[in-house]
């Protein structure tokens, strides 16, 4: 049976909840603190499943991609708990960012992601990673996981939005 889902902001009790999200994809995400997650907790939307925390996402702006009066933003932190997967929930936290982020009138969405499949499904391309050499050595300086940005498999994806 299909069950309800509400995509809403986060508020600082869905902290903990948040973090442990995160923390449990630290293979595919980049990992936050709690204290980084409480700082940006205003960024951040929760989806709800019959009173469960399902999933979350957040955003980051961008001012050294694009113009600084359209900056990129970047969609971060999407994550959806393994047991309510393949439902939309996915789906629905991206398009919640999306939607809350068009008030700062950005020319794009972009993500760094290990699931391109997953965002070419919601109208994202992918786009070469030497494009934005700022973001990627402030982003992955601190990354053990790959020795490079450019060898790395993650894939850079952008959807351009209407100004
Ligand atoms: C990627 C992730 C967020 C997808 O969440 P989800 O709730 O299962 O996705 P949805 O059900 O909303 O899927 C939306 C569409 O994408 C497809 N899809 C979902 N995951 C996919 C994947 N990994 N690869 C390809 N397509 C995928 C679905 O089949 C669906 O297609 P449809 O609209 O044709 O039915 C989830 O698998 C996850 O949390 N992964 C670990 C963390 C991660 O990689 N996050 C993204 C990096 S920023």
């Amino acid at each position: 049976m299909e069950r309800d889902t509400t995509v809403r902001p986060a508020t600082l009790k869905d902290a903990e909840t948040i973090y442990a999200l995160i923390d449990r994809h630290r293979d595919e995400l980049v990992p936050r603190s709690l204290g980084n997650v409480v700082e940006s907790i205003d960024r951040f939307v929760v989806a709800e499943c019959d009173g469960e925390t399902a999933g979350c996402a957040a955003y980051q702006i961008h001012p050294e991609i694009g113009d600084a009066e359209a900056a990129t933003v970047e969609i971060v932190s999407v994550a959806v708990d393994r047991h309510f997967r393949m439902r939309g929930i996915g789906r629905k936290l991206v398009e919640a960012v999306v939607d809350g982020v068009r008030r700062f009138r950005p020319h794009e969405v972009m993500v760094l992601t290990f699931a391109p499949g997953f965002f070419r499904k919601l109208d994202f391309e992918e786009f070469p990673k030497t494009e934005i050499m700022h973001k990627l050595y402030t982003g992955c300086i601190n990354c053990t996981k790959h020795a490079n940005p450019y060898t790395c498999p993650e894939v850079a994806m952008r959807r351009r939005l209407e100004s």
